[in-house]
């Protein structure tokens, strides 16, 4: 059985559709790893039966040093893939030398456009017609790595902002599973 962590900061909503969809037929969601006491995701986690390692940036001298202790519970699982699901830092080098090619990344606009992290409001500032969702991976840079799917979608002016964002959720939840069981080749 394939296994993959996922890494969140927020509400999960991604994290509980990749659960929802593959979860434990097609691969073992075998940790949630999370960076924010109190984050949604951690609930959902509890609701599914998924275990979680949270952790505080603060209590840590560096990166370096939190990562090396994200590596030793990585290496206890040996994850085929990483999903990052809403995790809001930058991956460092001691999680990117570990684990090169199997970091993925969605991001809720079509990059190269929109990179950082409020992708949405800065498409919809600057006026896009066309918005959508990437799926890529990670690499040292915000939002840079190699493009693997995109879904897109043509917006109306009508269109509230809230409405927009929904449409943008729903689009994550359905390209991300597919594009990790694509890779795992579950
Ligand atoms: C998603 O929009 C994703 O594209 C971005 O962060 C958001 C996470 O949402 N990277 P959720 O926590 O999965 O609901």
């Amino acid at each position: 059985m394939k296994k993959i962590v996922v890494f969140a900061s927020g509400s999960g909503s991604n994290f509980q559709a990749i659960v929802e969809q593959l979860h434990p037929k097609r691969c073992e969601v075998a940790l949630l790893v999370c960076d924010k006491d109190g984050a949604y995701c951690l609930e959902r986690a509890k609701h599914f039966e998924i275990p979680t390692f949270l952790f505080n940036p603060k209590d840590y001298l560096s990166k370096t040093e939190f990562e090396e202790v994200i590596c030793e519970k990585l290496s206890q699982i040996e994850p085929d893939l990483i999903v990052l699901a809403g995790y809001m830092r930058i991956i460092g080098k001691t999680l990117l030398d570990a684990y090169e090619g199997k970091i993925v990344n969605i991001h809720p606009a079509l990059l190269p456009a929109f990179p950082g992290r409020d992708g949405i409001t800065d498409a919809l500032n600057y006026g896009v017609k066309v918005m959508g969702v990437t799926v890529h991976y990670v690499d040292a840079g915000i939002d840079t790595g190699k493009i693997i799917d995109q879904l897109s979608f043509k917006r109306s002016d009508e269109e509230t902002k809230e409405e927009i964002i929904n449409r943008i959720h729903a689009l994550e939840h359905e390209l991300y599973p597919k594009v990790i069981a694509r890779l795992l080749k579950v």
